[in-house]
């Protein structure tokens, strides 16, 4: 998709689309575009129940008296609600509406209204960062009706005042997009023709953006006593993987990094502990953490981002088989510490355990976040609107929660307590990797905190927020979502940088 900025006008040919305020009150443009055709907007907002509210579309066809094939009315909403998200949402609600309706151009005529909160080219900007992320699309493996799949629309102009300062402030927008189309990729990509191999080969891509990408094998891992993660794998034809992608941005070379550590099980067939037939659909989507930071690390490197951090994530195939890992198990921990092994199929946390020991000893971060899609307990708590968020550092939790705020990715902060802790106590070993029947995203937080050596940490569960079945969301119109990747680069932009 092409997208550029342009001093507004009504001239384009194409579609065009005008913002109307709650209540439908005109924006100027609007009301411009009205008079040249003969006052056709005020009618057709007369004879329809189009109200202004936010993301409320209306679609007038060859309008009379303007070039444009299509005018589009876009709501606004309230004034005072109209912010940098609900700009996105509104011209990726545009966008969808044209994409595939044979239009090949759109022009975005979207004015802010009187007393909102974003104006000028911060507007142009997140009204492309919209439209950027609502034409992504999925289709390398259709071959069949795949012309009702390809999108017609090729370019999207957004008019603003200030089409150079518009095109800056987008820059930085455009490598986190980037980022997320990374990572929607790794996570729609079938397992078949994605093995820990395969991610790590993508990874290593980034190495022309200047991330220094370096792949450890089985034999390495054994090595250096990654007993939890190799259990995990020991099932599968395929070899585990552990993924470091090192970004440098900062000014001081040795400042310490930020750790980012992601939960990679590139498809999670729940083990010898099988999951149903049901219960094993979508776990292609198992690696939604590690691809979250992976896309994230490629938007620190496109945007040249003056932070040091690290990437660690550890990639698996979790299969059943002859000579897979066994419930009763006992497996030893990168960290030393030993893990009996009821359930394969809480295989995300043994994971982890390595990756997160591996990130703070080797890199003595200034804080570790890892990702994962580690219960489906946190899907009953929190259904698809929240990812869960464990911390250990009340600073860092709160920034999170606000960057996840302002990115439109939202978090909802869970418990961590020793009480909870007492259910990992195993009869033979250290800890065992399942607790109760109860609190079940808590607990296995409990477990990855047994990997934490004083280290500010916080834990984002996105099993439910991943990826989307069924209705799909404004932002992101394939399976998966990308979670992540904005509220990371957001997170490490304020707090991190310089
Ligand atoms: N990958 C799953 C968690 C999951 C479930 C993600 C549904 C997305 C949707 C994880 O490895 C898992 O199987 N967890 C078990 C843990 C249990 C055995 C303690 C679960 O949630 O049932
Ligand atoms: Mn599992
Ligand atoms: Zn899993």
């Amino acid at each position: 998709m092409k997208i550029a900025f342009q001093t507004a006008s009504l001239d384009p040919s194409g579609a065009i689309a005008v913002g109307i305020g709650e209540g439908n009150v005109l924006t100027g443009i609007a009301e411009r575009a009205d008079k040249l055709s003969g006052g056709a907007i005020r009618r057709a907002l007369s004879v329809s129940r189009f109200s202004g509210k936010a993301g409320q579309l209306l679609e007038m066809v060859v309008p009379q008296g303007l070039k444009a094939s299509r005018l589009i009315l876009a709501g606004l909403g309230k004034p005072g609600r109209f912010d940098a998200l609900v700009a996105e949402r509104l011209a990726a609600a545009v966008v969808g509406r044209l994409f595939k309706s044979g239009e090949k151009a759109a022009t975005l005529l979207i004015e802010a209204p009187k007393g909102s909160r974003i104006a000028g080219a911060g507007l142009a900007a997140h009204l492309a960062m919209g439209a950027r992320l609502r034409s992504y699309t999925f289709n390398a493996y259709r071959t069949k009706e795949r012309d009702e799949h390809v999108p017609t629309l090729e370019s999207i102009t957004i008019g603003t005042v200030n089409p150079s300062a518009a095109e800056s402030a987008f820059a930085s927008f455009q490598a986190v997009a980037d980022g997320v189309s990374f990572a929607r990729d790794l996570v729609n990509e079938p397992p078949n023709m994605l093995s820990p191999a395969d991610f790590a080969a993508r990874a290593k891509r980034l190495t022309k953006l200047g991330v220094r990408v370096r792949v450890l094998g089985e034999a390495e891992m054994k090595k250096l006593g990654m007993g939890a993660l190799l259990g995990v794998g020991q099932g599968s034809e395929r070899e585990s993987q552990l993924v470091v992608m090192r970004w440098n941005g900062a000014k001081r070379a040795d400042a310490a990094p930020v750790a980012l550590v992601g939960k990679g099980v590139c498809f999670d067939s729940g083990g010898l502990s099988l999951k149903t037939g049901a219960g094993m659909m979508g776990m292609k989507g198992d690696m939604g953490g590690a691809a979250a930071v992976a896309g994230t690390m490629q938007a620190l490197a496109s945007r040249k981002a003056r932070v040091n951090a690290v990437g660690v994530v550890g990639l698996v195939e979790n299969m059943p088989d002859g000579k897979a890992q066994r419930p009763d198990d006992v497996v030893k921990s990168l960290s030393g510490q030993t893990i009996e092994v009821l359930n394969t199929d809480a295989e995300g946390r043994l994971v982890l355990a390595d990756a997160l020991w591996y990130a703070q000893s080797q890199f003595k971060p200034k804080c570790v976040i890892d990702l994962a899609t580690l219960t489906g307990a946190i899907l009953v708590a929190l259904g698809h609107e929240h990812a869960g968020l464990f911390s250990n550092d009340d600073t860092l939790a709160e920034h999170l929660i606000r960057a996840g705020r302002e990115e439109g990715e939202p978090i909802w902060r869970l418990p961590l307590d020793d009480a909870y802790d007492k259910v990992l106590k195993s009869k033979i070993a250290d800890m065992k990797n399942i607790g109760g029947p109860q609190a079940g995203s808590i607990t296995a937080a409990q477990f990855l905190q047994r990997f934490i050596r004083k280290t500010p940490w916080a834990h984002l569960d996105i099993a439910g927020v991943a990826w989307q079945d069924g209705e799909h969301k404004e932002l992101a119109p394939s399976w998966a979502t990308g979670w992540g990747v904005r509220t990371l680069n957001r997170l490490i932009a304020d707090n991190y940088e310089r």
